[in-house]
């Protein structure tokens, strides 16, 4: 099949859906590839790139539109593009189908299928496709970027001779994909980061990535998001109303915003209100990505920077991968080319429109003359439903910490019972057993014991370096294999230097692998 890439015709959209590389890769796949000449220069790939990775360079949109079999884009079809279609043709592009009624009844009427990037389900097997999510976290670093670049001071504290600078304070709301990403960014610049989300299960991810998570202290019953394919549903007015509360208690205290929140097929929830932002410090920096669908932020422009009369700064830019075209040409270009290499089962350049599989009907909204959106929802969970709990509290740091004692607690019991029952059953062994015995069942009883409090008492994240170090320390039977390697008998020494190379395995391996597992950890 030809697979043909236009120019985006939105003015400002430097993004292309093909890069070189991911040319290289849809060769393999048997197709062959098309681009119009010009489409990747604002992404940094010139024509030549593209002709030296064996891509034909086409002249003008129609000829491409014409000749190409599978036309893949980035933004949005016009009506003038969707003209260009026919019924043989598949378009794989951002589509936009719940608010594009008027291009969904044009690809119908051409007969043509189209794929709407957008539409890919959020499940494991098509993470390699999920474009949202690969724009999303472009869209969370970038956020940052911007707002440093809009805010007067560090990000991170510094105690330096001319005097010393606090930290910014940076609150992310909604810790999906582009919040984890502005998370990971302002936590790596040095910033004091706090998150918050609807969905309590994603504290640990924001914990982990360095930031506080912030607590309401109230109680709903709330999803887990597996009901949802992974998103936030919508949340009660009384929950609202405690969120409303804490932003207001938080907004006095918080240098930059970042507003990721998001309920899908719905207007952005508003979040940041107008007292919220009057009771800012100057000089503060609200980013809004949620521009597009109406804001998070009552005072959000889409697509402009204004700054308010107490000198707060709202940006509400709705292109920031556009703004970062390199690198979101080759993330997009790749989502494409697994998409179409899904679409190409047997790796001979033949389209197969698997209707039957749920990833490709999931993302279909026009095919073969029909609408095909919305889909049903897919068979596999985006999460693994658990049972529900009737009743989810979001839990004060006060309340963790009691719950953290009480399950000490519970376990330091657990462990003195255990203890008096080891004891006595020792004692009764010792009855009845002889004293050499005894001698060495007290050194195993004990090495069992103390081994179990070790590891039991280690994260789980480091057992793997444990493990490794505990093998290591296992070798010590090196030592006897190095006192036996001058016994003079050869088949003694023949065992005792296997034993000392195996033991060597042992040692080094061991070491190698914490040395490896550790630097996991470490912060470059
Ligand atoms: P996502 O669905 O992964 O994350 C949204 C998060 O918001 C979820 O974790 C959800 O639980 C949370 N949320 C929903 N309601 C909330 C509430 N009332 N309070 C707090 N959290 C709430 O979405 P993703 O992919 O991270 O996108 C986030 C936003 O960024 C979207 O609005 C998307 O359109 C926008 N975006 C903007 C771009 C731009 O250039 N401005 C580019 C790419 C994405």
């Amino acid at each position: 099949m030809k697979i043909g890439v236009p120019k985006e015709v939105e003015a400002g959209e430097n993004r292309v859906a093909m890069t070189p590389e991911s040319a290289g890769m849809l060769q393999k796949l048997g197709h062959e590839c098309l681009i119009q000449a010009g489409a990747g220069a604002a992404a940094g790939f010139s024509d030549a790139d593209y002709e030296a990775a064996g891509v034909k360079v086409v002249k003008t949109a129609a000829s491409l539109w014409k000749e190409a079999d599978v036309i893949a884009k980035v933004r949005i079809p016009t009506e003038a593009e969707l003209k260009r279609l026919t019924r043989d043709k598949t378009l794989i592009t951002f589509f936009n189908p719940g608010g594009n009624e008027a291009g969904l009844e044009l690809a119908k009427e051409k007969g043509a299928n189209v794929i709407a990037m957008e539409m890919v389900p959020r499940i494991s097997r098509a993470q390699k496709m999920d474009a949202l999510s690969s724009m999303a976290n472009i869209a969370g670093y970038r956020a940052v970027i911007e707002a440093g670049n809009n805010f007067g001071r560090f990000f991170t504290g510094q105690v330096t001779a001319a005097g010393k600078v606090p930290p910014a304070k940076v609150l992310v709301v909604g810790a999906g994909v582009a919040g984890l990403a502005a998370i990971g960014t302002s936590t790596s610049l040095g910033a004091i980061t706090y998150a918050f989300d609807v969905r309590p299960e994603v504290a640990e991810q924001v914990e982990s990535m360095g930031a506080e998570f912030v607590y309401l202290d109230f109680e709903e019953e709330q999803t887990d998001g597996s009901a949802t394919g992974g998103y936030a549903s919508v949340s009660s007015p009384e929950f609202r109303e405690a969120q409303l509360a804490k932003f207001r208690e938080l907004a006095p205290e918080m240098d930059i915003v970042i507003t990721t929140a998001l309920i899908p097929n719905r207007e952005a929830p508003e979040l940041w209100t107008e007292d919220m932002v009057a009771a800012m410090k100057p000089g503060s920096v609200i980013v809004d990505l949620a521009a597009e669908k109406g804001g998070n932020c009552k005072l959000t422009v889409p697509d402009e920077k204004i700054v308010t009369d107490n000198g707060v700064t709202i940006i509400g830019y709705t292109d920031f991968p556009s703004r970062m075209a390199t690198q979101a040409s080759t993330l997009y270009a790749n989502n494409v080319r697994h998409m179409l290499s899904d679409l190409t089962p047997d790796k001979d350049g033949k389209i197969v429109h698997n209707m039957d599989d749920d990833v490709i009907r999931g993302a279909t909204v026009t095919y073969q003359g029909e609408i095909t959106f919305p889909p049903p929802p897919p068979k596999v969970q985006a999460i693994a439903a658990k049972p529900r709990a009737t009743e989810v509290k979001t839990l004060t740091p006060e309340e963790r910490r009691a719950q953290e004692v009480a399950a000490f607690k519970a376990q330091t019991r657990r462990q003195v019972s255990l203890l008096a029952i080891g004891g006595l059953a020792m004692l009764g062994v010792g009855l009845i057993a002889p004293a050499s015995f005894m001698q060495h069942f007290i050194v195993f009883v004990l090495a069992v014991f103390v081994g179990f409090q070790v590891i039991w008492n280690v994260s789980h994240a480091l057992h793997t370096p444990l493990m490794a170090v505990t093998n290591a320390i296992s070798s010590i039977i090196i030592v006897g294999a190095l006192l036996q390697i001058g016994s003079g008998a050869s088949l003694v020494m023949i065992l005792a230097a296997i034993s000392v190379f195996m033991a060597g395995i042992n040692i080094f391996g061991g070491f190698l692998v914490t040395r490896r597992m550790l630097a996991m950890f470490q912060k470059s």
